[in-house]
Formats: C-alpha cells, structure tokens, sequence
C-alpha cells in the first residue's frame, strides 16, 4: 500500500484513541510511520521525527534496541503465549527475581497483567479485597489527587480526575475521595519549594477523619503526568507514606509514567526512601515495545488472599504472563544494566535544564520544570484562553510548527513535554531544543 491508500482506508476504518473522529477525518495529515530506530519514528513519505513524547511515553530504551529485538526472536522461536493458571514459564520466574530486588526489600509477589490501566485496576481490586479479606469491610474508599490520572477502565477511571476525558461517564463511575494535589500549578511564575505543605495539612485532616472507610490512597510519585506534568518535592511523598502507617491506610504508587529511571532513580518513590504497599508498572516495563505490565506487592497483602476461595484473587486476562513480553522486560532490565542507564542520567537532565533555560525567555513560555529526565513548559495563549485546560488550542499550534520541523511533541493542552527515552543522547537533547524554541518563535511571534 501507499501512503496515500493508508490514509484513505485509516479514515475508512479506524477510531482512534483520544480523538475527535469528525475533526481527525476532515483535518488530520496523520503521520504514517513505517520505521522507528532509537530515538526517531520514520514517516512513509520519508520524514524523520524525532519521538519527543516518547510514544506515549513508553519508549524508555528507544524504539528497536537491539537487545530487545533479540529476545524477541529467540522468544518466538521457542513459545510466544500460554495461558498462566497453573502453568508458569522461565521468563517470567526470571522477571520476577530480577525486577522485585530492583524495586525494593519489601516487595514479595507480582502480578502480570497488559497495560498501565490493567495494572491500577489490579491494585484496585487487590486493596479493596485486602480490607474484607481481613474482616475490615468498611475501608472500602480510594483517595486520589486532584488531577489524577490512572487509566481507562472503568476502575481506573473512577480514580481519576482529568475530567475532560471522564465527564461523560460521571453517573458511571464509582466515588472517590479527592485530596489537593501537592504539584504547583501549571502556570506558576515563581517556584516555592513548599508549595506542596498546604495540601499535606489538608491530606492530614482528611485522611485521618476518613481512616475507618478508605481502603488506599493512590498517587503518581512525584510527576502526575496526564494533569499537565505537574510535579511535587519527595517529602510529600514521605509525608504521606508515614501518615499512611499511621492511619492503616495502604499506599499504591501509580509508577506507570514515573518508574524505569524517568524521575532519576529506579522508581519515583525511591527519592522519597519508601516502599509502598502496592506499585504498579507498565510502558517502560517492556521498554515500550510490547503490552506487558505488573502490580507488585508485599507479603503484608498477598497472605490475607491465602486459603481459601473467599479471599482469592479472582482476577487474570487472557495474556497475563504473556513469555513474550516477560522475555522483552528481562531484556529492558539488562539494558538498565549494560547501559548504565540511570548512571548516565545527570548529563543528560543537565541539557534539558539547559534547554529549558533557553527556552524560558521566549515571553510565552511559563513554568519550566523538570523531574530527572521528565521536562515541560506551559505556553500562555495570546489569544487568552483558560491557562490550565486540556482543550487550550496553544499546544496544537506548537505541535503543528514542530512537526514542520521534525520533532512529534503532541501536548496536554497547553502544556508541552519531553518524555525522552534514558538512551537519548545530549545532541539528540540539543536538537529537541533548537525545534522548540523555533516552534514556539513560529507559533506565537
Ligand atoms: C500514571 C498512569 N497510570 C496509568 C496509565 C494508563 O496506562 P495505559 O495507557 O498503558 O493503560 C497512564 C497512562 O498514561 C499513566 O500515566
């Protein structure tokens, strides 16, 4: 097929996801893209792009690392699916010794499932069923952030406060217990390291009038990424763990985006020194090349599910522990360690805070911010417009002009953001850059 025809039957045939079909169909030049090395996505017509977003940021060791595609070949020579109730395979048992240590002391179990939204919806179930199962049947309430962002099913939805996606269901989804988030606002003008001390005043006071009916309280450490890259200080993080021992209440660390060395360690909460209850990972889990995810968990919840039928986690998808994804994430954590991925990681976050410097004085570039190896900025409209929302159009004319110039950097609303692979060089950096400040000297000069 050509090109051309793939756009014709794509528009024919295809709903795509987070899109406005009318307006996909009558306007969008879709990138068609046939090829991605490293850092790039190849377009049919010829063009390269470089992945800003990190596909989704899943993209963790780049696209088609070599030792990833190796463990893909020699996977499928051998077994590429079985189911996983009562049969077990060494990719996984493999996964599972190398990944937990890397993750913590406390962490004893972990359950396969395919996407960032599978694994919070299994965190759900297992918190939830973790309080009847201990005979504690009235913690049965989440707590999130403001702003959360956890996922599409309908659990993971529920939990989630980016209303834009979920107003449509609101009689749908279950009720939640919405806790301010500690992260600055995503127009802030002045940094304040303390910022996040209020809303841990305000988690104190509900969190300990509310203990007797909340189950857990999920976050994303440090970076809650779908609300607009908004990014909070790990004594939050530690607060609030140690308030969670106090009060009984178990803490589930979303770490989907934050995990696999994006916020400079292994995991997000790591910064902090704690170990939550329940830790779920996906994306960077296959290095971005296969659907593959997992909750992780301790002792303290996987025993109250033994014995009996009653307690049993009665949970599980068709490709849970699926041997090819298991083969590829063993794959992404050698490449953690062949690379030095996380060793690596300050020259390359000295160039984004560069670049982010430089970008800072174009006059409608607000909040630059940076977490480890996760950047934004915030483009004030000239044209006005509500500076924190979703359907704020600035970032469509960036996206626009930085496709022009090579670079796919599809943004939250106003806000624009790199989530780069670790294997992303300091050129590569430097280059983002320079199509950044272009963009937005074309775009709003
Ligand atoms: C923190 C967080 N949790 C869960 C998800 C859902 O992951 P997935 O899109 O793989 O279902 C996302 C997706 O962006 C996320 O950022």
């Amino acid at each position: 097929m050509n090109r051309k025809q793939i756009i014709e039957l794509d528009k024919k045939y295809i709903w795509h996801p987070y899109t406005e079909m009318q307006n996909y169909i009558e306007n969008t030049h879709p990138v068609v893209a046939v090829r991605a090395e490293g850092f790039y996505i190849y377009d049919a017509d010829g063009t390269r792009y470089m992945d800003g977003n990190g596909s989704w940021w899943t993209s963790i060791v780049g696209h088609n690392h070599p030792t990833l595609m190796q463990a893909i070949v020699e996977r499928t020579r051998q077994m590429v699916n079985c189911s996983f109730a009562g049969t077990t395979h060494e990719p996984a048992v493999q996964l599972a010794a190398n990944l937990l240590p890397r993750c913590g002391k406390t962490f004893s179990k972990i359950f396969f499932s395919d996407d960032g939204s599978t694994a919070v919806e299994v965190a759900i179930r297992m918190a939830y069923q973790y309080w009847q199962n201990v005979g504690k049947s009235t913690k049965n309430r989440f707590v999130t952030l403001s702003g959360a962002f956890h996922g599409e099913t309908t659990g993971c939805a529920s939990i989630s406060g980016v209303e834009v996606f979920h107003t449509a269901l609101a009689n749908l989804l279950f009720d939640r217990i919405v806790m301010p988030s500690p992260a600055q606002l995503a127009d802030a003008t002045v940094e304040d390291a303390t910022w996040y001390v209020d809303a841990f005043g305000k988690a104190t006071e509900i969190l300990t009038r509310q203990k007797d009916e909340i189950a857990a309280i999920i976050v994303e450490p440090l970076v809650q990424g779908a609300a607009g890259m908004l990014m909070y200080p790990p004594e939050y993080l530690s607060e609030l763990h140690r308030l969670c021992r106090e009060l009984d209440i178990l803490l589930i660390c979303d770490e989907v985006f934050t995990g696999y060395g994006r916020t400079g360690a292994f995991l997000a909460q790591h910064q902090a020194n704690i170990e939550a209850d329940i830790v779920c990972l996906a994306k960077g889990f296959s290095g971005g090349e296969l659907p593959m995810a997992a909750t992780i968990t301790n002792n303290r919840v996987f025993d109250a599910f033994l014995g009996s039928a009653e307690k049993t986690l009665w949970y599980g998808h068709s490709f849970t522990g699926n041997p090819l994804g298991c083969a590829v994430a063993n794959a992404t954590l050698k490449v953690f360690d062949d690379e030095q991925l996380i060793e690596n990681l300050p020259t390359k976050m000295t160039a984004i805070d560069n670049g982010l410097k430089r970008l800072a004085k174009h006059p409608w570039v607000r909040a630059p911010r940076q977490t480890g190896i996760v950047s934004a900025f915030t483009l004030m409209d000239p044209e006005g417009g509500d500076v924190a929302s979703y359907l704020n159009q600035a970032g469509w004319k960036f996206y626009e002009e930085a496709r022009k110039r090579g670079a796919l950097l599809r943004p939250l609303g106003n806000v624009v953001y790199f989530a780069l692979p670790l294997t992303v060089t300091v050129k590569q950096i430097e280059a983002l850059v320079d199509v950044c400040e272009q963009s937005v000297h074309a775009a709003f000069s």
